[in-house]
């Protein structure tokens, strides 16, 4: 939104059109946009324009420079803009069902959601009996027609916008980050969040009066219409942030990510739940319902230190490989400032006023989706040595299926690199609520599950953008051993054992570096397998979890059928699948699973099979029966699978490119799962 700062359509699409670019990386399939149209006299005056194409950002980009009525380069002083990638939950991905959604044909009120109106059935049914008209297939299209609704049927003619948004999630369940725009509130914006990311960046010509804004609350009374009135039309700085007067400039960017908006400003405001934001006449007031008990007054401005280059792609081909590339230093950052090389101890600040309790507990939990679950399944048996206690690790969905019994001395852990994966939140809520102590294990600040968690790790990798996660799992997998470090502090029979661990936690950046070097001739190794249809992955102790991420990243961007199979039930069913044909990788590292590994060997190469081995350097028995190996330099067990995933990021990367397929946008899958 600029106010006093003119701007001409044609910038004001550039400014959102770039914003939803630095959020493609999310995943998403169709795009749309609202703008104010063109003044041709009064009766056009208020007239939004909404324009949404499917597929890709750059054909929505297309589609608005073609429209030449669109007086391109018209100067408008305040303006409110909106616009959306989606990604489909209800209703196929086509123009229709893509935001922004209208309240009708005059488009009076336009909206864009992310996240899932759970109750939306009862909504329509309830709308459709007073006779509005619904167009999409979507959840979201009752939000502008329920506003409309509130409006027509208003008591007085002064409402304020932020009072009729109060009205629509009063009536909303499920989860939302909404931006409303109206025809009858032009250059106003209102925005509100329950469940769902959203920030406001603030960039002002002026300094800021203040690093805090205060909070209106209603106290859960509907303020009459007198009061609204008033409150309108208050100019009581006090309530707001208000930096405009003649001349002086102001523009507010509300976006679900901070990538979208960094360009602009590094000045946020992270809403909570059920918080309303609006600017009217260029001052932002926020608004609740009611003061909860211990609940702060008021909204932090913080100050993000987040660089745009960080995001960007630099000179490799796909951020997933430049994220590969990038972990000798995405570990490092994990680390740093964490463990004292000097005298063996760590230090997870996060954690640190919690650690008592933490040891008092009975039992540890760790839950994710996907690639964080993998990092649990990898850390799990080092953890239970480390601890000394049993640690079950767990699909978030399926935990809350099972209805898992949770109790008051259980500690969860919540892996999630983009903080928001609404599995886990809400497996993170069911444990919470069962009087468990929660600790987040996230790659994002002020990310939700950030927030929601007792306390936390920030694993410290840096934006991740590509869909398929890489470097976020080296990360997830070092914090939680950095957790095991400090939880055995105090044991003197662990001792020999953590110092060993502490020493290749030191080298390992180096060691991963070494890992890289082997790009060339991984990429040898996927010019011969890339036109396969299926890839076996095979491995057993510490290295199943690579087998299983390894399997994740190969379906993930290759489309190719893999899977991770855990050595030990080779002959229980995956050995039918092996002959000559077939390709298979096995992991093979000198530890406590060796011998064993050998002989899924000896099974694999008795069938015919042909199997490319990851081994330790210098293992002339594997030599002599793989078909090829990747021979990785050795580290203490449980880093090991630090060092064995590298080849398999590097070979999906490879296999995916080789096939012609999109990188970092795989398709049917996004970034961040905000939706059960
Ligand atoms: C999606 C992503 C995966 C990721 C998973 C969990 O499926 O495509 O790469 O591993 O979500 O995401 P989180 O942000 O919670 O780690």
């Amino acid at each position: 939104l600029n106010h006093c700062v003119p701007k001409t359509r044609r910038e004001i699409f550039e400014t959102l059109v770039k914003g939803l670019q630095r959020l493609e990386y999310r995943g998403y399939d169709s795009a749309g946009i609202a703008v104010d149209g063109p003044k041709n006299g009064l009766k056009d005056e208020k007239n939004i324009c909404i324009i949404k194409k499917r597929g890709k950002v750059k054909s929505l980009d297309e589609e608005l420079y073609k429209k030449d009525q669109m007086k391109l380069d018209e100067e408008i002083e305040t303006h409110f803009g909106i616009a959306h990638t989606r990604w489909a939950t209800h209703g196929e991905p086509n123009a229709v069902n893509s935001h922004p959604h209208r309240s009708d044909k005059n488009n009076e009120f336009v909206v864009i959601h992310n996240g899932i109106i759970t109750n939306y059935k009862e909504l329509k049914k309830y709308l459709v009996l007073k006779g509005y008209e619904f167009e999409s297939e979507t959840d979201t299209e009752v939000i502008p027609k329920l506003i409309k609704y509130i409006y027509d049927n208003r008591e007085s003619e002064d409402v304020s916008f932020s009072m009729l948004v109060e009205r629509v999630i009063q009536q909303l369940e499920g989860a939302f980050a909404l931006a409303f725009k109206s025809s009858h509130y032009p250059g106003e914006a209102v925005v509100t969040r329950r469940g769902s990311p959203l920030l406001i960046g603030v960039r002002s010509e002026y300094e800021l009066s203040t690093q805090h804004i205060p909070i209106q609350y209603n106290n859960g009374h509907l303020k009459d219409e007198v009061q609204m009135k008033n409150n309108r039309n208050r100019s009581d700085s006090s309530c707001g942030l208000h930096s405009v007067g003649d001349g002086k400039a102001v523009e507010y960017f509300f976006a679900s990510d901070a990538s979208a908006i960094i360009e602009h400003t590094n000045k946020v405001i992270y809403l909570e739940d059920d918080d309303i934001a609006a600017v009217a006449e260029g001052k932002l007031s926020l608004h609740r319902m009611i003061r909860q008990a211990g609940e702060e007054p008021v909204r932090a401005i913080q100050t993000l230190q987040m660089e745009l280059q960080q995001i960007m792609k630099g000179n490799y081909q796909a951020f997933m490989q430049k994220e590969i590339f990038e972990q000798p230093e995405s570990i490092f950052n994990t680390m740093r400032g964490r463990i004292c090389f000097e005298n063996n101890t760590v230090m997870l600040g996060g954690l640190k006023d919690h650690l008592k309790e933490i040891k008092r507990c009975r039992r540890l939990i760790v839950i994710g989706c996907g690639t964080s679950f993998h990092a649990g399944v990898a850390t799990r048996q080092i953890l239970e040595e480390l601890t000394e206690l049993p640690v079950m690790v767990e699909l978030a969905s399926d935990f809350l299926d099972r209805i898992t019994p949770v109790f008051r001395d259980d500690v969860c852990f919540f892996i999630s690199q983009s903080g928001e994966t609404a599995d886990t939140l809400m497996a993170l809520r069911y444990c919470k609520e069962r009087g468990a102590l929660t600790v987040g294990v996230t790659n994002t600040v002020g990310s939700s599950i950030s927030r929601e968690t007792d306390c936390g790790v920030h694993i410290n990798a840096g934006p991740e953008i590509g869909v398929a996660s890489t470097k976020a799992y080296t990360s997830q997998f070092v914090a939680l051993i950095m957790f095991g470090l400090m939880m055995s502090e105090d044991r003197i029979s662990l001792q020999k054992r953590r110092l060993e661990i502490i020493n290749g936690l030191r080298i390992l950046p180096e060691l991963i570096k070494k890992v890289l070097e082997l790009d060339s001739k991984i990429k040898t190794i996927a010019d011969e397998l890339y036109q396969q249809r299926s890839l076996l992955v095979m491995g057993r102790g510490f290295h199943y979890a690579t087998c299983l991420e390894g399997a994740l990243k190969i379906k993930e961007i290759t489309y190719m059928h893999s899977e991770g199979i855990l050595s030990g039930e080779l002959k229980h069913g995956p050995l039918a699948l092996v002959d000559n044909d077939m390709p298979v990788i096995m992991v093979i590292m000198r530890d406590s699973c060796y011998i064993k590994c050998h002989n899924a060997l000896q099974q694999v190469t008795a069938r015919q099979g042909r199997p490319i081995v990851l081994c330790c350097e210098d293992d002339p028995d594997v030599k002599k029966s793989a078909y090829k190996t990747i021979e990785l330099p050795q580290t203490v067990d449980c880093l090991q699978g630090i060092l064995s995933v590298i080849p398999l990021q590097l070979m999906s990367f490879h296999l995916a490119v080789l096939r012609g397929y999109d990188v970092d946008y795989p398709r049917n899958l996004a970034k961040s799962v905000t939706v059960e």
